[in-house]
């Protein structure tokens, strides 16, 4: 019997399958917080795995901190900035994410913010709920179309690729950008070009050290004052101040984030009080049945790791060749 350590309450009886295993789970909190940074090192010293979120910061301190026991981290999420990988391969412990389960329901969510940034969803919503709306008024609204119009996806993963898929329903012509050849039609080597191109700029990539504040004031104002931002990838993959410089000055039409830096946004960012900056509380995975096969895939994980065999997703496989 193992013990684990739960960070959070995991959807759709996430944590029944290593009960049933017979494994110990120790947390969550009763009032289900995020543990601080030191409450997780205190934890992490007893336990032989973690189930963790992605507010939950596995640095280097956890990860050394952490029990001679510890084996497996398994991250309920597809993106994992939040662990320090090279870490966790220094001291042993092999480290999952949730790839493959998100897929269609984050680019349902990026095809939510682009369609209601471009059409100026949440500024008639606003409107309406406050009682401003006078009545149906041929100059009201004008936002602007998404048929017809280029989509530039930043990331061809497998996000990127399900919000192409979507575009192309939807009319719109589909040009993608990655660092390497895709081999796909709509191919961009230049992401300047795409961002020239593009009417319509989705973000699908992972933050890393090469990806923070990508989408920099000079790439904004490539997007153009027709422009979209819509950004359901990481926070700081786009630089906050620049963007809310660009809303304000008019450099481009309107942003949609999922993400933002920091998480949770303070009410009174700028950001937030914009009316053409459309936010939503990182919800990009948060359908019941999505999250329910995150939970499920981070346990196969983790019951894999303790029994000793190679896990399904490992970030760093090469923990295995340490060993
Ligand atoms: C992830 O899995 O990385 C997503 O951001 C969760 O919505």
């Amino acid at each position: 019997m193992a013990r684990v350590l739960v960070t959070r309450r995991l959807p759709g009886g996430g944590t029944d399958p290593l009960v049933d295993a017979g494994h110990e789970i120790v947390g969550p909190e009763a009032d289900d917080r995020p543990l601080a940074h030191d409450e997780l090192m205190a934890a992490a010293a007893h336990v032989d795995a973690i189930v963790c979120l992605l507010t939950d910061r596995v640095d280097d301190a956890v990860l050394h901190a952490g029990s001679p026991r510890l084996r497996v981290v398994a991250n309920v999420a597809v993106g994992y900035d939040n662990i320090d990988v090279a870490a966790a391969a220094e001291v042993g412990v092999v480290v999952c994410n949730t790839p493959g389960v998100l897929d269609e329901t984050t680019a349902d969510t990026a095809f939510l913010l682009m369609l209601a940034a471009s059409r100026l969803a949440t500024e008639a919503e606003d409107d309406l709920r406050a009682g401003r709306w006078r009545g149906w008024n041929i100059n009201d609204y004008l936002g602007l179309d998404v048929h017809g119009r280029v989509l530039g996806v930043v990331g061809w993963g497998r996000i990127g690729r399900a919000v192409g898929r979507r575009a192309a329903g939807f009319g719109m012509t589909v040009l993608h950008h990655s660092r390497r050849p895709t081999g796909d039609d709509g191919y961009v080597a230049d992401l300047d070009e795409l961002l020239r191109r593009a009417d319509v700029v989705s973000l699908h990539v992972p933050l890393q050290d090469s990806t923070r504040h990508l989408i920099d004031a000079r790439r904004l104002a490539l997007i153009g004052p027709h422009g979209v931002l819509v950004n359901t990838a990481r926070g700081p993959v786009v630089d906050s101040a620049a963007l809310h410089e660009a809303l304000r000055d008019g450099v481009i039409w309107a942003a949609a984030l999922d993400v933002t830096d920091p998480e949770p946004i303070p009410p009174n960012d700028p950001l937030v009080r914009h009316e053409r900056c459309l936010i939503v509380p990182h919800i990009a995975s948060a359908s019941r049945a999505t999250r329910a096969k995150m939970a499920e895939m981070a346990a196969a994980n983790l019951l894999a790791g303790l029994r000793g065999e190679p896990l399904p997703t490992p970030v760093n496989p090469d923990v295995y060749a340490r060993r």
